[in-house]
């Protein structure tokens, strides 16, 4: 059995969201798989390319629905990617599987909390304010004037 499995409370009722979300234990239980060396970095790469864009989905949906850019969902993105290329560089570099070890372990434990907090957060704010990711529709927009959301919407920010 892998670290991460998927389970059901990850999923969120926003299709797009929770399909990125499979792929991103699908990906990262690749790194775990991954016999070391190339194919190890391979499966490194995959994650972290699906994570940029992963992020950067959330991000524009974020933008589009007023966040500010510096809300803390975001920040916390920024942080999981420095960590994620910096491994990346460090193995690219020489083959390293505890490195790769620690990896799946902290991005197993990160991806439960991100997920059932922050990116839920994010989807009952795409849910209320009736966006649609497919179409970027927004049917309730800020009104004009408003300030940006500062706060994720999560139970850890304001
Ligand atoms: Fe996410
Ligand atoms: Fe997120």
């Amino acid at each position: 059995m892998t670290t991460l499995a998927w389970r059901s409370e990850f999923e969120l009722k926003q299709a797009r969201m929770d399909r990125t979300h499979v792929e991103f234990v699908e990906l990262l239980e690749a790194v775990e798989t991954a016999t070391p060396g190339a194919a190890a970095n391979a499966a490194l790469g995959a994650l972290l390319e699906h994570t940029v864009a992963h992020f950067e989905q959330e991000e524009q949906w974020m933008g589009q629905l007023g966040f500010a850019a510096e809300n803390c969902h975001a920040m916390q993105h920024q942080s999981v990617l420095q960590v994620l290329r910096e491994v990346v560089r460090r193995h690219g570099l020489q083959a390293d599987e505890a490195l790769v070890r620690a990896l799946v372990t902290a991005l197993a434990e990160w991806f439960p909390v991100h997920a059932t907090m922050m990116d839920a957060a994010l989807a009952m704010t795409m849910a209320e304010r009736g966006f649609d990711a497919e179409t970027g529709t927004l049917a309730e927009p800020l009104p004009a004037g408003a300030a940006a959301i500062t706060g994720c919407g999560g139970g850890s920010c304001g």
